[in-house]
């Protein structure tokens, strides 16, 4: 039988961190949330704050509810938190060195039959899985952002994780709503292989005045029935997130598809990360808003 989560725990309270954090906690789980420092935290927990209300505004959560949501949710900057948490989610920048220390640390950390899963986008899992004592308990759990919203999640199984684990994240996918896909540990997994050649090459298109921004999102939202274009999906995900998978991806594959475009770069250095910091290749009202001006 699979396993009863109540508890879970997630690091890094970035974009992602915060969508998956109420993910858990909008499904009844309680959640250990981590943050490297007392500033950041509450950052975290204004993403929470910000999405939860935004459903609160559009009629799908009660002011109760909300109430209840939050209250499921403990902040922290100190990982020794999640010691008895049954499984952690790592949702820390993609710094393959840093999630290795974190995972070092947290093996020490949590109970030995926990469950630990990292939310990479690309890096290798095994990698970060032999930074443990127990690389067994060491799954990919890759959510999409927004995370609130879309329902898919691929759990990367590497060839050392135990089937079981494998299987109890699998089920807890499902049980907060997703459709989980099993993966094998290869970069980009299925959606970010697919789809970070087609960003870079509108990105590319863009860079070379070839159109104009509006132009290039409006083809694939009007002509191909895309929810969002590659430069607002860019925004949306975070030129700094979206240069670190590429690279990486590069990297393993060498694939000029994913030689990142060097104004993504460019933009990152001066800070246009997206929406997340208020301006990339659109403008926003305000940092983390999507409203654009
Ligand atoms: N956080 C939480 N909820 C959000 C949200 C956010 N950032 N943005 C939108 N929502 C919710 C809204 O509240 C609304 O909820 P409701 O239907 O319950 O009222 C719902 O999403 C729809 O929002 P809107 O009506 O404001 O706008 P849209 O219908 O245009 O949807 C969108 C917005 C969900 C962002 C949609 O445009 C979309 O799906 N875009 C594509 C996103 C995508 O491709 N993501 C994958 C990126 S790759 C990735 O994540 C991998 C990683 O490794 C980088």
């Amino acid at each position: 039988m699979a396993r009863d989560f109540t508890k879970v725990g997630v690091i890094g309270l970035g974009t992602m961190g915060a969508g998956i954090v109420e993910v858990f906690a909008r499904n009844g789980i309680d959640v250990v949330a981590v943050e490297v420092s007392d500033e950041a935290v509450e950052k975290g927990r204004g993403v929470l704050s910000n999405s939860t209300g935004r459903a609160v505004a559009r009629g799908k959560l009660t002011e109760d509810e909300q109430a209840a949501l939050h209250a499921r949710v403990h902040f922290t900057s100190d990982m020794g938190g999640l010691r008895d948490c049954q499984l952690v989610v790592e949702a820390v920048p993609e710094h393959l060195d840093l999630k290795k220390e974190i995972f070092a640390k947290l093996d020490a950390i949590v109970a030995d039959d926990a469950i630990l899963a990292t939310n990479t986008s690309s890096l290798p899992v095994t990698e970060i899985a032999v930074a443990t004592v127990n690389p067994k308990r060491v799954v990919g759990m890759h959510f999409f952002n927004p995370a609130p919203v879309l329902q898919f999640v691929e759990v990367i199984k590497t060839v050392i994780t135990s089937d079981e684990i494998f299987e109890d994240v699998k089920a807890l996918a499902e049980r907060i709503g997703k459709k989980p896909v099993i993966v094998g540990d290869k970069a980009g997994f299925i959606a970010n292989a697919l789809l970070f050649g087609y960003l870079n090459h509108a990105v590319a298109m863009f860079e070379s005045k070839y159109a104009t921004r509006e132009d290039i999102d409006a083809a694939m939202r009007l002509g191909c029935g895309y929810p969002m274009g590659p430069l607002a999906l860019m925004d949306l995900i975070g030129l700094d997130t979206a240069y670190e998978i590429l690279d990486t991806m590069y990297k393993q594959g060498r694939d000029r598809l994913h030689a990142p475009s060097p104004i993504i770069k460019q933009m990152v250095t001066a800070g246009l990360k997206g929406r997340k910091s208020g301006r990339g290749f659109y403008t926003y009202a305000a940092p983390g808003k999507s409203e654009v001006v």
